[in-house]
């Protein structure tokens, strides 16, 4: 498969056209952005890690009945995947406190959450994401309520799904983030799951495994990136 123009270049990642028709290539970068691009580096091999995690991850979850947009790994940091009509959503679902939760309700980071906090943020930059309730969604009119519950329902089928996986890993699945999108008028995950857009802790030490070291200048940032990778394809 050949890479055809540049579609859209993103904080993290490129997508270019392919030869076959509906299907766009993704290259992972090793650019890093936090704060809403207010903090800028680079994680060495990054995209690489980011790109064949995803790949290992949609395909647990296509294993699973989950609709992805994963097709094909092209190699190290490309992937090809199916071009969705994206829904600007950000769908976050969180099994403990950390992050952005801790500031806006107080309790302790790493305090288990008996029942998993699902969230929708607005994929908007200029807005800074905004977090919506089902009322601002609906004026917005970003999907209807039918597609919402969907995406509610599939959300949390994959923090199951995942959670397993990652627990037999020896890894605590914190929180994460995903994107969905239309294909053919169904509901396809697409975007990327890794260690970017989620937060993974050891089982083991809580140590931070995850972008939070890069967030909060912890140091070792590729070495955790690197660890992950391996517990996840072992
Ligand atoms: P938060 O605690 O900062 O709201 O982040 C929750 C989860 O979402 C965390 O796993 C990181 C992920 N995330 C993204 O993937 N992209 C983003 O822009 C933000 C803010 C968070």
């Amino acid at each position: 498969m050949t890479a055809g123009e540049l579609i859209y270049e993103g904080k993290a990642k490129k997508v270019f056209h392919s030869d076959v028709p509906h299907v766009v290539i993704v290259e992972f970068k090793d650019d890093a952005t936090a704060f809403n691009g207010e903090k800028k580096g680079q994680i060495t091999n990054k995209g690489a890690v980011n790109a064949v995690m995803s790949a290992k991850i949609f395909q647990v979850l296509e294993s699973e009945g989950i609709a992805t947009h994963f097709r094909e790994q092209l190699d190290t940091r490309r992937l090809s995947v199916d071009w969705l009509e994206m829904i600007p959503l950000e769908v976050v679902v969180r099994n403990r406190v950390a992050g952005s939760l801790e500031k806006r309700i107080g309790l302790k980071e790493g305090s288990v959450l008996e029942q998993a906090v699902t969230e929708l943020y607005l994929k908007n930059d200029s807005l800074g994401d905004p977090l919506l309730n089902d009322d601002h969604i609906r004026v917005l009119r970003v999907v209807d309520s039918a597609l919402l519950e969907q995406m509610r329902k599939q959300s949390s089928r994959i923090n199951t799904i995942l959670q397993h996986f990652f627990e037999q890993r020896n890894l605590i699945l914190v929180d994460f983030k995903l994107e969905f999108g239309l294909r053919q008028g169904q509901l396809v995950l697409g975007d990327e799951i890794s260690p970017d857009t989620s937060r993974l802790w050891d089982r083991t030490t809580l140590k931070k495994m995850d972008k939070d070291r890069f967030r909060r200048d912890l140091g070792s940032v590729e070495e955790a990136y690197n660890e992950v990778l391996e517990r996840v394809l072992s």
